[in-house]
């Protein structure tokens, strides 16, 4: 390596200077050839990827995950076996607002992982929060577009969004966990992080399982009251990529513990809530958590855009011993995050150094497309006799999958004895939250609602809290009359 520090263009070449363009005379105009100054301009206008459509604003860190427990009775992917130790890639977000609106503002975190395992890479995309607001792909769409701006005043609008909600009762419960305390985290270091979905597991048996993730946070949980997160909107916008970055920087790695629950197959199909609604959680009496490991943070991101914003977490990777599940939001988004990675980075998004496996060869027959940057050799097809990869079907063909079979419809999922929309939402509010818990709920809802909301949705915003639970719906109203 030279010891020389001056600057190149990046083609390497040594630049005249960082200072002066190359004009005729000291006052004279700017020449065309001046090659190194385009190269500026040019590269500046072409800085920004399009920012993610949902969870825009962000921030991340590597780190490893260390298994602590045994759950090989349970799986045979690789990160999971006992003692394993995997690098990983963890970024955390909001779900509504832009690249560079505050961190603050209520709403659900992002917890998007990426393992770098043996086997490939693997992703889990969750949230901070175990349900979500809908259970059919189809509305998701029309939810985060009812989060985000209007089409006239290019303003967020709460009505617009008890709207949606409340013409969507089965949101009842994700909504509840938001306008709690879960809503705004202290920050991401005090949030837990979940799969919400349900995913399937399979042992080196071949036997399968239904499982949920349960990332919980080693520094507790702990949340901002609405008038904090406010003052800090306005006062520090990006407190929690700072707080993030600052923890790790002095050495206080986070930590969160991995917990599951694990489903026997067969009893998915009498369980008292459909065990594949995204809308429901799993009774831990029911399914308690068992221990898998620890994944700690403990190093920043040296270049924010190619290691953060070029990041392409898609539930699609998954590595054997672990599959999908029959929630339909599940299954819709194995295709949709790959899709828009392809719109935002480009088809060749994988080839990226945080993209690309760090710890398995890649042998795929891919080839082409702008910016590959990985070499492909022939042949470049298969089946071939020339030596090309071949699929092994003997050790990884068993589809985790499960047996389907019906006519094609357009329907509700099959309901089991314990569904209905506002049944866990009501046990949250009454069982899980205490006093002072509700009342900082009514008193978010009621600052909310008072924000723009008018009848007839303020009228089914009461009815639908009336629903969840009679007394805290009965508040909500009084509150949000008495002030009139
Ligand atoms: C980001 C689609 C539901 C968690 C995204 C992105 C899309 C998307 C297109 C932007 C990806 C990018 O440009 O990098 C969908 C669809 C859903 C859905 C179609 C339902 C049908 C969910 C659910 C969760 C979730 C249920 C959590 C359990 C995330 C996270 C990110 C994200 C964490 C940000 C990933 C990152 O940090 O790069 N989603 N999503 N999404 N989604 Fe979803």
């Amino acid at each position: 390596m030279s010891k020389d520090n001056y600057t190149t263009t990046d083609a390497g070449i040594p630049v005249e200077s960082d200072e002066h363009s190359l004009t005729v005379g000291p006052d004279g105009p700017i020449l065309l050839h001046d090659a190194y100054l385009i190269e500026q301009m040019a590269q500046f206008n072409r800085e920004r990827v399009p920012e993610r459509q949902p969870h825009a604003k962000g921030g991340g860190a590597f780190g490893e995950f260390e298994v602590t427990g045994d759950v090989s009775a349970y799986t045979k992917a690789d990160l999971f076996q006992p003692g394993k130790k995997t690098e990983m890639l963890a970024r955390f977000s909001t779900v509504a607002g832009e690249r560079g609106s505050p961190d603050t503002w209520r709403d659900p975190r992002g917890f998007a992982l990426k393992f770098y395992t043996d086997q490939g890479n693997y992703d889990m995309v969750g949230n901070n929060t175990p349900v979500f607001f809908m259970r059919d792909p189809l509305k998701f769409q029309h939810f985060i577009r009812s989060q985000k701006r209007r089409a006239d005043t290019n303003l967020r609008d709460n009505d617009m969004q008890w709207d949606f909600w409340t013409l969507s009762p089965e949101s009842a419960h994700q909504v509840t966990w938001l306008m709690g305390d879960r809503g705004i985290p202290r920050s991401w270091r005090h949030m837990n992080g979940y799969s919400s979905h349900t995913y399937m597991w399979v042992n080196a048996q071949g036997e399968r399982f239904w499982v949920k993730y349960h990332f919980k946070t080693d520094q507790g949980v702990e949340f901002l009251e609405q008038a904090e997160a406010d003052r800090l909107a306005g006062a520090d916008g990006d407190f929690h990529t700072r707080d993030l970055y600052e923890a790790i920087e002095r050495g206080d790695h986070p930590s969160w513990t991995l917990h599951m629950q694990v489903m026997p197959f067969e009893e998915a199909a009498d369980y008292r809530f459909n065990p594949f609604d995204l809308t429901k959680t799993w009774s831990h009496k029911d399914y308690p958590l068992i221990e898998v490991g620890r994944m700690t943070l403990k190093q920043n991101p040296t270049d924010y855009h190619a290691q953060i914003e070029q990041a392409a977490f898609e539930p699609n990777n998954m590595v054997p011993g672990i599959g999908p599940s029959p929630d339909k939001m599940l299954l819709a988004r194995i295709f949709s995050y790959a899709d828009a990675h392809r719109y935002r980075i480009g088809a060749n998004y994988r080839e990226l150094p945080v993209n690309y496996p760090k710890h398995a060869e890649v042998r795929s027959y891919s080839k082409d497309g702008a910016m590959r940057i990985h070499p492909v050799s022939d042949p470049v097809y298969a089946p071939n006799s020339k030596g090309g990869p071949a699929a092994d079907t003997a050790r990884f063909g068993e589809p985790a999958g499960w047996h389907s079979d019906g006519e094609h419809v357009r329907a509700a999922y099959t309901l089991h004895p314990e569904d209905d929309d506002f049944g866990q939402p009501g046990t949250l509010v009454r069982e899980v939250m205490d006093d002072a818990a509700r009342d900082r709920l009514v008193s978010n809802v009621v600052g909310h609602l008072r924000n723009g909301v008018s009848d007839p949705v303020l009228e089914r915003a009461f009815e639908y809290w009336r629903n969840i639970d009679r007394e805290t719906g009965d508040r909500i109203e009084q509150g949000v009359r008495s002030q009139d």
